[in-house]
């Protein structure tokens, strides 16, 4: 059965919600390159910070790429009501309220899963936010503040009743950050308690975890966040798990580099060299674990200042991997690399970044061979 979010009706069960420093326009592209369906938001975005700027890239949002949230934090209720406006004039799918985030610069000031200690606070913020826009409304929120405080099951039957249309459970407290495991049979009460869809959240790394996950919780669909990293084939490949039981197999490590070079080039394209270079070598990092023997190459990938660099580490990669063959593929992988088409008015910004932008692919193959 399709979930619907309000009046969202989406055709995957699989979610990659917000990350901070990740899911920005270029990762979602990378990831609805191999799975054009599935949910995903953007990056948490200040609803303060948007009270003193006419705008922010956090929110830039392709025409083409749904269905799409835009997530946003804080506290205070007419603040936030405002953000999801400027969410919704922006072509949001629907806006998501952060009240798990459990880093301390975020928690101090009530934002994040601070909340989950105020739930009168959260019911404000979340009627109000409501009444400002007329797409629907998430929520994604933990298990509670710690295990003396777990209140995710009356939290999440709050939120419904205050005008939430779906929400996301990450199976941890907050006190817990990213430790231990996440607890699948509390998320289930969560989903036993409520009658809007459910997105069971946290350690799923693999097809057959999100396919427990979903059994345990009985959750409308999973949210998938590090899996993805470096890994955007996770999420097409649960997707036909989950609806046919066939299992997909991982990517060939070629395909890795090829994509990790097109991310990166597209982030330069997006941010300019400087920024973009900084901005991939974490992804091109993620993309090439794994890949044997591949330790001094990431040591060097840590250090990239142009595309051109990133390209020449990823190639010698290629050869090591799979010879000759392997980097001939990779080479031709990359030579007309696939751009993004940027929807007009974020392409328009950005198309100049990228005007004097060019890889000499050809020239690295001698420095490669
Ligand atoms: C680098 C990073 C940034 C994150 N940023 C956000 C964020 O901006 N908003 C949010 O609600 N959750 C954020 N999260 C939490 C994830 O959305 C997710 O709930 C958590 O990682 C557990 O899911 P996983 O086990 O699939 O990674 C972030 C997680 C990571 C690793």
């Amino acid at each position: 059965m399709a979930i619907k979010i309000g009046s969202l009706t989406l055709n995957s069960r699989v979610y990659v919600p917000p990350m901070a420093g990740v899911t920005d326009i270029v990762y979602r592209s990378v990831v609805r390159l191999v799975d054009p369906n599935c949910l995903m938001s953007t990056e948490m975005v200040s609803s303060r910070a948007l009270m003193h700027q006419k705008d922010t890239r956090l929110m830039d949002l392709d025409t083409a790429e749904h269905p799409i949230g835009i997530q946003i934090f804080g506290h205070e209720p007419d603040v936030m009501a405002q953000a999801a406006a400027r969410a919704q004039a922006k072509g949001a799918d629907f806006v998501d309220i952060n009240m798990g985030c459990p880093v301390p610069k975020i928690t101090k000031g009530k934002d994040g899963c601070a909340l989950m200690k105020e739930p009168d606070l959260a019911r404000d913020i979340i009627r109000e936010v409501r009444q400002a826009i007329s797409i629907p409304l998430s929520v994604k929120f933990r298990l509670g503040w710690d295990d003396n405080s777990r209140n995710a099951v009356e939290f999440g039957r709050m939120v419904e009743e205050a005008g939430g249309d779906a929400v996301t459970v990450h199976g941890r407290t907050r006190s817990q950050f990213y430790s231990g495991q996440a607890d699948w049979h509390a998320i289930g009460e969560v989903k036993k308690a409520l009658s809007v869809p459910v997105f069971g959240n946290g350690d799923v790394f693999d097809p057959t975890d999100a396919a427990r996950l979903l059994e345990i919780t009985g959750a409308d669909g999973v949210a998938v966040a590090r899996g993805s990293l470096g890994n955007p084939w996770l999420i097409p490949r649960i997707t036909k798990f989950i609806d046919t039981g066939i299992l997909d197999d991982a990517p060939n490590d070629i395909d890795k580099l090829i994509t990790a070079y097109v991310h990166c080039i597209n982030l330069i394209a997006y941010k300019g060299e400087r920024v973009g270079t900084n901005e991939s070598r974490k992804h091109m990092i993620n993309y090439t674990k794994g890949i044997h023997k591949s330790a001094s190459f990431r040591n060097r990938l840590t250090q990239i200042t142009t595309a051109l660099e990133a390209h020449e580490v990823l190639s010698e990669l290629a050869l090591q991997t799979e010879g000759k063959e392997g980097l001939e593929r990779f080479l031709r992988g990359t030579e007309n690399p696939n751009y993004f088409t940027y929807s007009e008015n974020v392409g328009q910004r950005y198309r100049d970044g990228g005007k004097h932008f060019h890889i000499p692919v050809q020239a690295n193959f001698a420095v490669a061979t």
